[in-house]
């Protein structure tokens, strides 16, 4: 028999992600729209999202955030892009993105003094090998193997080197030990539900300090540029964006942004998602035909929640059943991933509709074994 109750809302994906409970299109109306982004009211909203963002993570008062274009596949290139070449380079990489850095540095950059530590879906790499007195490049959360680093530890406050963090699914959710990153990464179509295109780069002092007396090799194009002529574009972090950003996707980012103040901060968002995890964790304990990808849980994920099964058909099987029924969507493993299902369980999802999801799971399971 079918569950007779639906989750409330069916989007389970791991980006573009959930809207944030109650949001509606009405809600945008106050958008800046066919206005110059340069009018002093389109600069406004741009300096209010950046402003907003840092009040809601906590972020130093001497860090600098700006938006970019390229959601966060821009913002990290950029940032690989302008800093690296300086000293020696330390990646680390477990899953699909992460290893997409790598061959960006790697076979793009083709920088030499570079050492990859990496590890299996599933699993993290041995974070202590890395040595911060050079740069270091990560992923905060592997948003294709549910996995994530359990804190900042094995980084040193008073390092030589800088650490450039993609945190795109880790922004908003988790506590970023702000003293051990110095350049942070997110798009806005993750945890707080915006729209994609538009990315996030946060830069600590000595990021800037390096933009400011580093010149890279190699050409940038204009739309990846952070300095010039020895100096930060400073416009950029003040809403004097690089090129033109839609003012529909501003509002929709501030959106959340005000969603997210509302129900209490950065605590009650991580809190959201932790909930999140723990009903997730709760279902796959009582059902015998699924685990996490993850075997550790001092290192899961509490956004994107990977899960593995043995019948790789099954797997496909159940997101495809559960997609048309219209219980839930986008709840596939990620493409590279061993096979599963990742549901998203980031602020914006309740866990009420995760609840009200799991036995669709068990029903879509039988279902295809019947
Ligand atoms: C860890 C990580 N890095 C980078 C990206 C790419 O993000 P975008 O498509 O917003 O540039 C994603 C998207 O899911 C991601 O999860």
């Amino acid at each position: 028999m079918q569950p007779a109750a639906r989750p409330q809302n069916p989007q389970f994906s791991s980006g573009p992600c959930a809207k944030r409970p109650g949001w509606s299109l009405g809600g945008l109306e106050a958008a800046c729209v066919g206005r110059s982004h340069r009018s002093a009211e389109g600069k406004a909203k741009l300096a209010e999202a950046i402003d907003r963002s840092r009040k809601l993570l906590g972020m130093p008062a001497d860090y600098r955030l700006g938006i970019v274009p390229g959601s966060d596949t821009g913002a990290v290139e950029m940032a690989l892009w302008s800093l690296l070449g300086a000293r020696g380079v330390d990646l680390l990489a477990w899953e699909a993105f992460g290893k997409g850095w790598v061959a960006d540095v790697v076979q793009q950059l083709k920088l030499k003094d570079v050492r990859s530590f990496e590890a299996d879906y599933g699993a993290l790499p041995d974070l202590r090998q890395t040595d911060s007195d050079r740069d270091i490049v990560f992923t905060w959360n592997g948003t294709t193997s549910g996995v994530r680093v359990p804190n900042g530890d094995w980084i040193k406050p008073d390092r030589q080197g800088l650490t450039i963090c993609d945190a795109t699914s880790a922004a908003f959710a988790m506590n970023l030990p702000w003293d051990r990153l110095d350049v942070v990464t997110w798009s806005w179509q993750k945890v707080l539900g915006g729209e994609a295109a538009h990315g996030m780069i946060a830069l600590s002092p000595r990021a800037v300090a390096r933009l400011e007396s580093y010149k890279p090799a190699w050409p940038l194009p204009k739309i990846f540029q952070l300095s010039k002529g020895g100096k930060l574009i400073d416009g950029i972090f003040k809403g004097d964006t690089i090129n033109t950003p839609s003012m529909l996707c501003v509002e929709d980012a501030l959106d959340g942004l005000r969603w997210a103040e509302a129900i209490g901060g950065l605590p009650a968002l991580i809190a959201r998602s932790e909930a999140n995890l723990a009903a997730i964790a709760a279902w796959v304990g009582r059902t015998p035909w699924i685990e996490f990808l993850a075997a550790d849980a001092a290192i899961r994920s509490p956004t994107s929640v990977c899960l593995k099964m043995a019948d790789a058909k099954a797997a496909g099987g159940i997101a495809d059943l559960l997609a048309k029924e219209g219980v839930a969507y986008d709840i596939g493993a990620y493409r590279d991933a061993p096979p599963g299902l990742r549901i998203w369980g980031g602020a914006t999802v309740e866990t009420a509709d995760l609840q009200a999801l799991f036995p669709w799971l068990d029903w879509a399971w039988a279902e295809l074994y019947r």
